[in-house]
């Protein structure tokens, strides 16, 4: 299980840590920097992909991404992310570029990463520290010279001495986020699909009738799926239909003659099949990071939803990010609360250093 993430230097968030249970629950009020917070772990989710360089750079890169605010400024320039897990942690330095004649001489670079044991990184616990180019496991030098766009977790996940590399791609592989799905006319959830088994649900909502209907037909945890749209929707029942042109997500409901499909549905409707699908399927993530998952739904689907959280956070560690109070309410669980102190991100009630979860940064 994951215990901590740590984020430093991201936008309003300029440092916090952030112990973990298995529903954990962001709030704050608007501007707090919640969804700094959940882009942060996307970005850190992109080390795992080779692609966390080119994602910030997409985003405006570290001139950017660093704290904006007033007065003087941290030395020198650096975005840290990190996580810690019952078996493994790790930690990434990014910084400004050295001078060079390059075209890319604006990309990032990678400073530092750190492969540790336990929960906190100390001499003591680290298996693997790359500063700058040079590698080195329990004190041997595994590599030098390495690029600074290039991260371990790419060089030496296939280095059987070094097992932690992949071990440590492999968690942050497994991560899961979503924010809004797309549910406008031509959203790609409503139309119809290629009938073929779907173990998790695209980014884009895509193959959301092949997600359910893989689900309804492996059994796992096809009742709570069933079971959500019931609750939800007041005795409406979730059907997919398949015809030449493919499969379709519908739904039976009373008073109708005929199913519903995808295509004719509400917007807050499809959001909630798409959430429903998202949080069933069958291959299930190591983190499951939901971003504001009450949008576009009336206060009403509140309870339903929280149940479904509730249900998919006893096989998968869940972090919701959301303002809504009733949301936030209904899925009791840990609460986190984000305010914003002189444009910084803060957390509620912690006055002291020793009100924080226990984090280490390697030093630069
Ligand atoms: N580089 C930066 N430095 C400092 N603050 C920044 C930077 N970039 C954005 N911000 C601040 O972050 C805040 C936005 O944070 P975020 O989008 O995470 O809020 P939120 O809590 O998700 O709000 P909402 O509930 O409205 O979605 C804004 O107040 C903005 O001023
Ligand atoms: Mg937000």
């Amino acid at each position: 299980m994951m215990q901590t993430l740590a984020v430093e230097g991201y936008r309003s968030i300029s440092s916090l840590v952030l112990g973990l249970e298995r529903l954990t629950v962001v709030t704050g009020a608007n501007g707090t920097g919640k969804s700094n917070l959940y882009r942060s772990l996307q970005l850190l989710a992109d080390c795992g992909q080779g692609r966390m360089i080119s994602s910030l750079a997409r985003s405006g890169g570290l001139g950017s991404v660093r704290f904006a605010g007033e007065g003087p400024q941290p030395s020198p320039v650096s975005l840290r992310l990190g996580f810690a897990s019952d078996s493994i942690g790790y930690a990434i330095d990014i910084g400004l570029p050295q001078v060079g004649d390059s075209m890319f001489r604006h990309d990032p670079e990678i400073k530092q990463e750190h492969i540790f044991a336990g929960d906190v990184l100390r001499p003591a616990t680290t298996l693997l520290e790359r500063r700058r180019g040079l590698v080195k496991a329990d004190g041997v030098r595994l590599q030098q010279n390495m690029p600074a766009w290039q991260s371990v977790l790419d060089e030496q996940a296939g280095n059987e001495s070094v097992p932690e590399a992949g071990a440590v791609r492999r968690e942050l592989r497994s991560w899961r986020f979503h924010d809004a799905f797309r549910t406008d006319a031509n959203a790609p959830a409503r139309r119809p699909q290629v009938a073929t088994r779907s173990f998790r649900l695209d980014d884009d909502g895509a193959n959301l009738a092949a997600v359910l209907q893989t689900t309804i037909e492996n059994g796992g945890e096809a009742e709570i799926a069933l079971a959500a749209v019931h609750h939800a929707f007041k005795g409406s029942t979730l059907e997919i239909q398949g015809d030449a042109s493919g499969l379709v997500a519908g739904l039976r409901q009373s008073g109708l003659a005929r199913v519903m499909t995808a295509g004719e549905l509400s917007d807050g409707t499809l959001q909630f099949l798409l959430l429903v699908a998202a949080l069933t399927s069958v291959e299930s993530p190591g983190l499951l990071v939901l971003n504001e998952p009450e949008r576009s739904l009336h206060s009403s689907l509140m309870p339903a939803l929280a149940r479904l959280i509730t249900q998919t956070s006893e096989r998968t560690q869940t972090i919701v990010v959301t303002h809504h109070a009733d949301l936030t309410r209904l899925l009791g669980g840990a609460s986190v609360e984000l305010r914003k102190s002189a444009a910084r991100t803060t957390v509620a009630g912690r006055e002291g250093r020793l009100d924080q979860p226990v984090w280490a940064w390697p030093k630069r």
